[in-house]
């Protein structure tokens, strides 16, 4: 027969830690469920970040001059076929239809792009430009991914972290490609100088 003491309000020590338990219980089932929004939010933000960016990666490969760079955005843009069709798996696997939320980060950084490719000629200048604009979109993604993972894997959800993971090493590939085009260009136009 369990002897529980009995505590000053009345309430026996075992009572009194089941309670406490519960407690604490619920409180990480709310916690949990705030992080799963946040994550759910968070992922139709680049859902649609990805979608919109795919529609506009021709637009920037068109305006390119470099071969280096031309393919660089044609590769980009089959990576975010890749990365469309990965985040739509993450929603599957969480057991939600893949939705999009509208991403205002990606339209402006889009928006500077179109901008300056509205404004400057095709030149080694216009591919410098879309070089910066094109690294502000990785970096934006690489945020949004690494966040994503760390959530993800905080919450238990291995696949989906796993999923995140790749992405984001794709997105960082990418980044560092733009940077050695860059380093590459302006060191051919040095030598032509
Ligand atoms: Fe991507």
């Amino acid at each position: 027969m369990p002897t529980h003491k009995t505590t000053r309000n009345g309430l026996s020590k075992g009572h009194a830690s089941r309670t406490g338990a519960k407690k604490q219980h619920m409180e990480e089932t709310v916690e949990h469920s705030k992080f799963h929004h946040l994550f759910m939010e968070e992922l139709k933000d680049i859902y649609w970040a990805e979608k919109y960016l795919l529609k506009s990666l021709p637009k920037m490969q068109k305006a390119a001059s470099s071969r280096e760079l031309v393919n660089a955005f044609a590769d980009h843009i089959e990576a975010t076929k890749g990365h469309v069709s990965r985040v739509e798996e993450i929603f599957d696997m969480m057991g939600m239809r893949a939705a999009t939320k509208k991403c205002e980060a990606m339209e402006g950084l889009i928006t500077e792009a179109q901008n300056l490719m509205n404004e400057e000629e095709e030149s080694a200048v216009l591919d410098a430009g879309l070089i910066i604009a094109a690294q502000k979109v990785e970096h934006y993604e690489i945020a949004a991914y690494g966040c994503l993972r760390t959530l993800a894997s905080r919450m238990g959800h291995t696949g989906a972290a796993n999923l995140l993971e790749q992405i984001l090493d794709e997105e960082k590939d990418a980044d560092s490609l733009l940077t050695q085009i860059a380093e590459s260009s302006v060191n051919d136009d040095a030598l032509m100088a």
